[in-house]
């Protein structure tokens, strides 16, 4: 499949067959592409939470409007915006750069983030987002659907997973195989309202 059909074929599929375990290897090669998504500084500023638990599955549904992909796709992503991710030693980031780049660029980032919390969440929500991307194209190249989800009580949900502080959630996404087609695809604004050039 290549990138063009990888996108055109991501839909967000609401039913999924109940019985199918992702084998290890995928999911670990899911994980593994994901993780190359790009993220401000290289900081990698989200965190995945691969939830698998039948029973907090269920308990997760119950919260999300009782959305049977919760329940039922293969395993269950939660994309988490990982908040305080500019404190940490920027080695973790660049500790293999170039001594120089490591120079110029370690310095830089606790400064352009501290204080700034609107900033700081908004590049773990990027980086949340494009990770997720990332993960859904993945699972379309790995024969599997996906669904980005919002619809559920996020008080719940962080209480439920045990969300740590210094992080926000960013969405829900179950990946597995589809049992029934999605709805005809939404059609897309035109072109006049979405693009611009320039300048608005
Ligand atoms: C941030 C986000 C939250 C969404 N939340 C839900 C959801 O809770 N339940 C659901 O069935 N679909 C959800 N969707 C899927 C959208 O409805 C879907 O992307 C849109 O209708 C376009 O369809 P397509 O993804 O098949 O092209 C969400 C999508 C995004 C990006």
């Amino acid at each position: 499949m290549n990138t063009s059909e990888n996108i055109e074929s991501r839909r967000s599929i609401k039913h999924y067959d109940p019985e199918h375990v992702m084998p290890e290897a995928d999911l670990q090669e899911l994980l593994r592409l994901t993780k190359l998504a790009p993220s401000s500084f290289n900081m990698q500023n989200y965190r995945i939470l691969v939830v698998r638990n039948p029973e907090l599955r269920q308990q997760l549904r119950e919260v999300a409007w009782d959305q049977a992909q919760v329940t039922d796709a293969s395993v269950l992503f939660i994309l988490c915006a990982d908040l305080k991710a500019h404190q940490a030693d920027p080695s973790d980031y660049w500790g293999h750069a170039p001594q120089a780049v490591q120079d110029i660029l370690g310095p830089m980032i606790k400064p352009f983030y501290d204080g700034k919390d609107q900033l700081i969440r908004d590049e773990a929500m990027r980086s949340s987002a494009l990770a997720g991307m990332t993960l859904m194209l993945a699972a379309r190249d790995l024969g599997y659907d996906s669904c980005p989800m919002v619809g559920f009580d996020p008080d719940a949900v962080s209480k439920l997973i045990n969300l740590p502080d210094g992080y926000a959630l960013s969405f829900m996404l179950p990946v597995g195989k589809k049992a029934e087609e999605a709805w005809d695809r939404g059609a897309r604004l035109a072109d006049d309202k979405v693009v611009s050039y320039d300048r608005f």
